[in-house]
């Protein structure tokens, strides 16, 4: 208790100077013994920016532990024990941005991927249930658990709609929502119109609240509480923060770092060349294993801090979902290893890669033809633009320095939003010759230009749709249908891709034209040959005679 008291006590002093470097650590003999167990921490610790920072600043229960090793000091995960002492990163973390209304549809008319096309395209699959816009990092644990397709709606804010009208500040999800059907965990649709499509492997991505007991890549180990098969509602009642601190810090030797371990496994990879193996001036990435209760736990710290390595822990295309295996046509359930898989490749590889993982997400309700769903596979787009090659990097635009107005020091704002919020701090450091109007107008073209051509692809993949149904009711043989399958798929994969990014108007329009040409080209492939299949099918019409005058 003595330990704890005193860890809060240094904490306060600290948060009251608001000033990181008035801190000297006292000595501690307890320390010694610390690092003499656990070498993988005094590696980290040692001569770095926290070494300073006795263990006991962050690890409370000491005590007891020094006498029985079973008895495990504490482990907080929640962004405040850093934010005591680096208030301006965390205050910024978890400022929002009303440009975006909760719960806003990307099916919603005038938005990314507006229905009825939407829901034709995706058939059965559970995006059809909620599919909505991003919003500020401090709303990312809330609005997953409330989402109409990922726990069934079980899950409610405690003030039910007066939620809307949040405007962030909270770190805690548990203090926000309440389980509306407490007396069981049964992961399935509790209210009409929802579905239950969240797993354990979606929660990997947002949060490092259950990572100590999460083996690498979620495999079933003992001693790990947690897996990839594990009921998906008893997992998230212990989740209770999203995009920690420590996804991207680490806390013993504050460098930077990756913890998403499909990430990692993506960046050491070798089967398939992926947009890091083949990056020329990569960043490179130390994996260190912390395991220390009989599993694998792996951490990449990163040579230097890298955003788009950290981003891409969570704004990039993954599987995190059961699926079919295209060459056998069997299931693949949670207990196989591609249910927690990064492709780390762009649009022109995707398709290929998937071949290669042979795993297709669902099976069109329509066509028959075997699908991949997309998510904002947002690092790879940015990966090999423009501003990418000259190595400009996320944080340049999205998490720009500004100095703190009290002491005049500048530090990294964590707000990351889009960068019209800080045109003067992101565009303007290096476009020198514009004006903040004028670069809302380049943002806002590349927008619209980019809608209209979503836009076209959906009409013309309406055709084939059109055409499919017509082929179908004609009897063309299956042959024929698996061909035109075939095309669907590549016109899915180069629309679908566009419509689960975000901000790909700006990240790469060129990437996004040539991908979106190579989806119409396919859906009209596919339409003029079911086309000219059916008419061969089609009864002649008999030849009436034309009555002469
Ligand atoms: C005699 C060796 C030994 C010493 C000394 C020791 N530890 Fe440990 N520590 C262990 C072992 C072994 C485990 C894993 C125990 C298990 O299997 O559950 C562990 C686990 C932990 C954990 C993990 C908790 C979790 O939830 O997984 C933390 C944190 C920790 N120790 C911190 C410390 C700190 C801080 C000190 C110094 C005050 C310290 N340890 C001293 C051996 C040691
Ligand atoms: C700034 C806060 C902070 C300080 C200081 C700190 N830790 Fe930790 N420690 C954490 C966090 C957060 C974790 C959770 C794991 C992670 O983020 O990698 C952790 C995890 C651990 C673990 C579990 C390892 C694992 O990954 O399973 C051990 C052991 C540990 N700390 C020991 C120490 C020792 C020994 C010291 C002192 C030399 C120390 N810590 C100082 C924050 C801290
Ligand atoms: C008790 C105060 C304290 C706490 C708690 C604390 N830090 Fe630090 N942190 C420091 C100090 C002191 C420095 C060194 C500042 C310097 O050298 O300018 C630092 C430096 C850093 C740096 C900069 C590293 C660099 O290379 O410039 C990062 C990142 C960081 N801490 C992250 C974290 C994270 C993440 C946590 C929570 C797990 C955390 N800190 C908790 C005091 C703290
Ligand atoms: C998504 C990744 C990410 C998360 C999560 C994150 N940071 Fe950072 N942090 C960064 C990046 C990027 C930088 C800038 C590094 C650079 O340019 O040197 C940074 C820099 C820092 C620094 C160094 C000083 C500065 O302002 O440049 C501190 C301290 C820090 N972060 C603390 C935190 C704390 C505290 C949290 C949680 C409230 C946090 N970070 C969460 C990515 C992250
Ligand atoms: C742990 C996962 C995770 C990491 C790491 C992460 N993000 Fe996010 N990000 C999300 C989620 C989830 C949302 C959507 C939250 C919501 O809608 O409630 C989001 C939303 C955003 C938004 C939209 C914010 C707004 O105001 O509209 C931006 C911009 C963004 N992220 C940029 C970044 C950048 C840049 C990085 C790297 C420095 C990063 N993110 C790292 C998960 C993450
Ligand atoms: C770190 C510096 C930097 C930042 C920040 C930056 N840019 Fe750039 N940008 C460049 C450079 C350098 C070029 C290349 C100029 C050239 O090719 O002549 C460029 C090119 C462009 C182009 C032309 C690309 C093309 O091929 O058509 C546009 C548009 C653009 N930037 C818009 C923006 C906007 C909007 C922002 C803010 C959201 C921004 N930039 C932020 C450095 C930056
Ligand atoms: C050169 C500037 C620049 C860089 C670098 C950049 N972005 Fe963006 N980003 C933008 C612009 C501009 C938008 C579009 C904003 C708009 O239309 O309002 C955007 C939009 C986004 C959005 C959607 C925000 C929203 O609210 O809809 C996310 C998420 C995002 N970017 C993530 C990233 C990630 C991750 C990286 C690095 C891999 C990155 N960005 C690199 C300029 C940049």
């Amino acid at each position: 208790m003595k330990k704890a008291g005193f860890a809060l006590s240094t904490l306060m002093a600290l948060a009251l100077y608001g000033s990181v470097s008035a801190y000297a650590a006292p000595a501690n003999s307890n320390q010694a013994m610390c690092l003499a167990c656990h070498a993988n921490v005094a590696q980290m610790h040692t001569g770095n920016k926290h070494k300073d920072l006795s263990c006991t600043t962050c690890h409370d229960g000491t005590d007891k532990h020094l006498k029985n090793q079973k008895d495990h000091p504490t482990v907080s995960m929640s962004p405040q024990q850093c934010g005591t002492c680096h208030t301006d990163q965390f205050n910024t973390m978890y400022k929002v941005n009303d440009h975006r209304v909760p719960r806003d549809s990307k099916k919603n008319l005038n938005n990314i991927a507006p229905n009825p096309f939407f829901d034709e395209a995706l058939g059965a699959h559970g995006f059809v249930k909620e599919h909505n816009l991003l919003r500020s990092h401090a709303f990312a644990a809330i609005d997953q658990f409330i989402c109409d397709r990922a726990f069934g709606g079980r899950f409610e804010p405690k003030d039910g709609w007066l939620f809307g009208g949040d405007e962030g500040g909270f770190i805690g999800v548990w203090d926000k929502i309440k389980d509306t059907v407490p007396e069981n965990n049964l992961q399935k649709p509790h209210k009409p119109g929802t579905a239950a499509a969240a797993n354990p492997v979606c929660w990997t991505c947002k949060s490092t609240d259950v990572m100590m007991d999460w083996a690498y890549m979620g495999d079933p180990k003992s001693g790990a509480k947690w897996s990839r098969a594990s009921n998906p509602v008893d997992l998230v009642k212990n989740i209770n923060h999203a995009v920690n601190c420590n996804m991207c810090h680490d806390p013993h030797s504050a460098k930077p770092r990756v913890v998403r371990d499909a990430l990692i496994q993506a960046m050491t990879r070798t089967d398939f060349p992926t947009l890091y193996s083949e990056s020329k001036n990569k960043t490179g990435m130390q994996v260190v294993d912390m395991g220390l209760r009989g599993f694998t736990r792996k951490i990449g710290i990163l040579d230097k801090p890298d955003s788009k390595l950290m981003c891409a822990q969570c704004h990039v295309e993954y599987n995190c979902n059961p699926g079919t295996d295209p060459a056998t046509g069997k299931p693949i359930k949670m207990d196989d290893i591609r249910t927690n898989l990064f492709p780390l490749v762009d649009v022109t590889k995707i398709d290929e890669y998937y071949k290669h993982a042979s795993f297709k997400d669902f099976k069109h309700n329509q066509t028959g033809a075997l699908l991949t769903k997309m998510q904002h596979p947002d690092v790879e787009i940015y990966w090999n633009s423009k501003h990418d090659q000259m190595g400009i990097g996320c944080a340049s635009c999205h998490m720009p320095k500004v100095k703190d107005e009290k002491t005049g020091k500048t530090y990294t704002s964590h707000w990351a939003t889009t960068p019209s919020a800080y045109i003067q701090e992101t565009c303007l450091q290096c476009h020198k010759d514009k004006s903040e109007k004028q670069m809302k107008m380049v943002v806002k073209s590349m927008n619209v230009h980019y809608m209209s051509k979503l836009r076209e692809a959906e009409a013309s993949m309406t055709q084939m749709f059109e055409a499919f149904r017509e082929a179908k009711a004609a009897g063309v043989s299956l042959d024929v249908i698996k061909q035109a399958q075939e095309l669907h798929s590549i016109a899915h994969s180069n629309w679908e891709w566009w419509t689960a990014a975000n901000g790909a108007w700006f990240h790469n329009l060129p990437q996004a034209k040539a991908s979106l040409a190579k989806s119409v080209e396919a859906s009209k492939k596919a339409t003029a040959l079911l086309r000219s299949e059916a008419a061969k099918l089609y009864p002649k019409p008999a030849k009436t005679k034309v009555a002469s005058k």
